[in-house]
């Protein structure tokens, strides 16, 4: 896959880079790139935004900011970059991130983030240059860059050889392998600790058991019983 955030803070991925299953993914071949929209803004000292028309609060990004950067990367009117790769504008109002937004995403062998900042997009941005806009959460960041790792962390551990475990991504939370439910609880050593005890099950070796266990908590947590485990 390949991955360009388009942003106006691309050290802000320096990190995100080095966390383990993205390193391992791009060890793979694939690739993530950031973009600094300041870097082809035709606007003078790196302008890059601009007041609301019909006035309000906060600054907008510009589409003539946003059009030289897609430009300059692809080569080509952006209106049909949307055609061959998602391109996906992160605002608070998109689609909702989940996980089976995050595995669609996953399949697609290349992604254009593009984060806003402030009041966020000039929407004609959205309408022309977009094929999605999505949402981590109906709450409103300070700008895009969060949402994008956060929508990348949740694909790029899709990818094979992500993780170091191929099993850990099958039977998580929300996948078909648990009906779409939460995950059901893990314990590990030791299996008592200040009198709190492990559920004998996962101690007794019977795999079958333990497959229907989990299942069941993996059940009564989607049905909203997520709180503390039950005897
Ligand atoms: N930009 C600002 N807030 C956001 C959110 N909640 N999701 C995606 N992008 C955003």
């Amino acid at each position: 896959m390949d991955v360009d955030v388009f942003t106006l803070f691309p050290h802000w991925f320096d990190w995100f880079r080095t966390q383990r299953h993205v390193a391992n993914v791009l060890a793979l071949g694939h690739t993530f790139k950031t973009v600094d929209y300041r870097a082809t803004t035709p606007l003078k000292a790196g302008k890059v935004d601009d007041v609301p028309f019909g006035g309000g609060a906060g600054m907008v990004l510009r589409i003539d900011v946003v059009e030289a950067a897609l430009r300059a990367r692809y080569g080509e009117d952006p209106v049909s970059v949307r055609d061959r790769r998602r391109v996906i504008a992160l605002t608070p109002g998109g689609r909702l991130l989940d996980e089976t937004l995050a595995a669609e995403l996953a399949d697609e062998p290349a992604l254009t983030l593009l984060c806003g900042r402030y009041e966020g997009f000039d929407e004609r941005i959205v309408e022309h240059f977009c094929s999605d806009a999505v949402s981590i959460g109906r709450y409103v960041l300070a700008g895009g860059e969060l949402a994008a790792m956060v929508v990348c962390d949740t694909v790029l551990r899709k990818l094979h050889g992500a993780l170091g475990d191929e099993e850990s991504a099958v039977e998580e939370s929300f996948s078909a392998a648990l009906e779409g439910a939460p995950e059901y609880p893990h314990y590990t050593r030791p299996a008592e600790w200040r009198g709190w005890s492990v559920p004998e099950v996962l101690l007794s070796g019977h795999h079958e058991r333990i497959r229907q266990w989990r299942l069941e908590r993996a059940r009564q947590r989607g049905a909203g019983g997520g709180g503390p485990p039950l005897p």
